[in-house]
């Protein structure tokens, strides 16, 4: 027989992990509630074009890490797995129009993103992000709305230790002089340049800033920084979006080396890392503005910004720090048994007359004794035994708690009623 496992990069989430990112996702949904964010769903794959146009071609996300699927016929388009959400719902933006909405448009999604990354602790080739997305709002205030509502999710998630970094990279007028530096700085060390970073020196010379080689790291500390060459309107946006955090009281620290990994990018640029760990590659989040990314999937110019939280790293975080969420399945209100062993019919009948009233009941579908059946009701720490015999030729069932160990007969017609009752005075089930 072959061993069949989940592929690389990829893992189940059993039931206990699996709960801890329903709660994630919970504290995601009513943020974004009180935020005034609308949860929407985009495809799990794009056009390739989609990614390549708004996250760059000369990115990791585009160049070695997007998930391309294999065409099925000559003329299909071509297709890849969604590496991150903010191309997607922008795209979605210009296809429903809506630049006619009142603005901004405030949007989350949660899900799934796909990346061809090599494999390690808190890199994962499917992993799960909250995504928010402002369009139409130039800011500065949004930005720091947007910063501080990713740092809320942190506390509310539990991870205390988080640390904003903030940084400005500038926009189409500042950063082609900017560039120009920063591309004459690289070419005096031209030899000490991997090959990879060489070529990308000629196409996108921003990205060597946020190379992953280690032969890069002392180069990228000494390089021309962005902050310096900040043109007046970038300056002053970049001040504004700091005095407001202030404001609000967000702790944040400028990170002047600070230039995220994706093209769409301009001016506020921020991460989210936990205390101790801000010069290693693994953010807890991250995001930033991108006034151009509409115009470039065909929509008229808007100005955006957002966030993507990487909830896998969240989990992480929260294990480490032993803050894990309950891990047992809730005990069901009632486990209906039977002194008949063989008769599954009736057992599956009245937990489905329970369920259909909205209690959570299990029923002994096990052809065991009686006894045998009550004992694993007992070990499922069910409050009640609802027990099946003769009585139901006269409409009866018996109602034990299995609390107290006391019994009485109900009749089948009430045992809903008389339940839900229960339930409440137990603030149960
Ligand atoms: P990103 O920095 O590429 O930004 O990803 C955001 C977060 O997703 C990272 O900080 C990390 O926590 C998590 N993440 C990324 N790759 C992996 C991986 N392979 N395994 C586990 N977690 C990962 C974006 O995706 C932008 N779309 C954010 C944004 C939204 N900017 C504007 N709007």
């Amino acid at each position: 027989m072959p061993s069949f496992r989940a592929p690389r990069g990829t893992r189940d989430l059993l039931p206990e992990v699996s709960s801890s990112l329903n709660r994630l996702e919970g504290i995601a949904r009513s943020l974004a509630g009180r935020y005034g964010y609308r949860e929407m769903e985009i495809p799990m794959f794009e056009q390739t074009a989609v990614f390549e146009r708004g996250i760059g071609e000369v990115t990791d996300v585009v160049e070695k890490e997007l998930f391309r699927l294999a065409p099925r016929t000559e003329e299909a388009e071509a297709w890849a797995l969604r590496p991150e959400a903010t191309a997607g719902i922008v795209r979605a933006f210009v296809q429903h129009g809506m630049q006619t909405w009142p603005q901004p448009v405030r949007l989350t999604v949660l899900g799934p993103m796909f990346r061809y990354d090599r494999p390690q602790a808190g890199r994962y080739r499917q992993f799960w992000q909250w995504d928010a997305e402002a369009i139409g709002d130039p800011g500065p205030a949004v930005d720091a709305e947007m910063v501080e509502m990713g740092y809320r999710f942190y506390v509310e998630a539990g991870v205390s230790d988080v640390q904003v970094l903030l940084n400005s990279i500038g926009d189409g007028a500042c950063r082609p002089a900017y560039l120009e530096r920063l591309t004459a700085y690289f070419l005096s060390h031209e030899a000490g340049l991997p090959e990879l970073e060489r070529r990308r020196l000629e196409m996108n010379p921003l990205r060597l800033l946020d190379s992953k080689d280690p032969a890069m790291t002392a180069l990228v500390t000494t390089a021309p920084r962005i902050g310096d060459c900040l043109c007046e309107g970038c300056a002053g946006h970049f001040a504004a979006v700091r005095a407001h955090l202030d404001a609000i009281g967000v702790p944040y620290r400028v990170e002047p080396a600070l230039v995220r990994g994706l093209d769409y990018y301009t001016r506020t640029a921020f991460e989210y890392y936990r205390r101790g760990a801000e010069g290693q590659q693994q953010a807890l989040g991250g995001g930033g503005r991108y006034d151009g990314l509409v115009e470039l999937l065909g929509g008229r110019p808007m100005p955006g910004i957002g966030f993507a939280l990487g909830l896998d790293r969240v989990l992480l975080a929260l294990d480490e720090t032993g803050a894990t969420a309950e891990g047992v399945a809730p005990p069901p209100l009632a486990v209906v048994v039977g002194a008949d062993p063989a008769d599954t019919v009736t057992r599956l009948r009245v937990a489905s007359l329970l369920r259909a009233e909205g209690l959570s009941v299990r029923a002994e579908l096990a052809q065991r004794k009686l006894g045998r059946q009550l004992e694993t009701a007992s070990r499922d720490h069910a409050h009640f035994a609802v027990i099946i015999g003769d009585e139901l030729n006269e409409g009866h069932v018996q109602l034990k708690d299995l609390e107290a160990g006391t019994q009485r007969l109900v009749p089948l017609a009430e045992l809903a009623r008389e339940l839900a009752r229960a339930a409440k005075s137990h603030h149960h089930g």
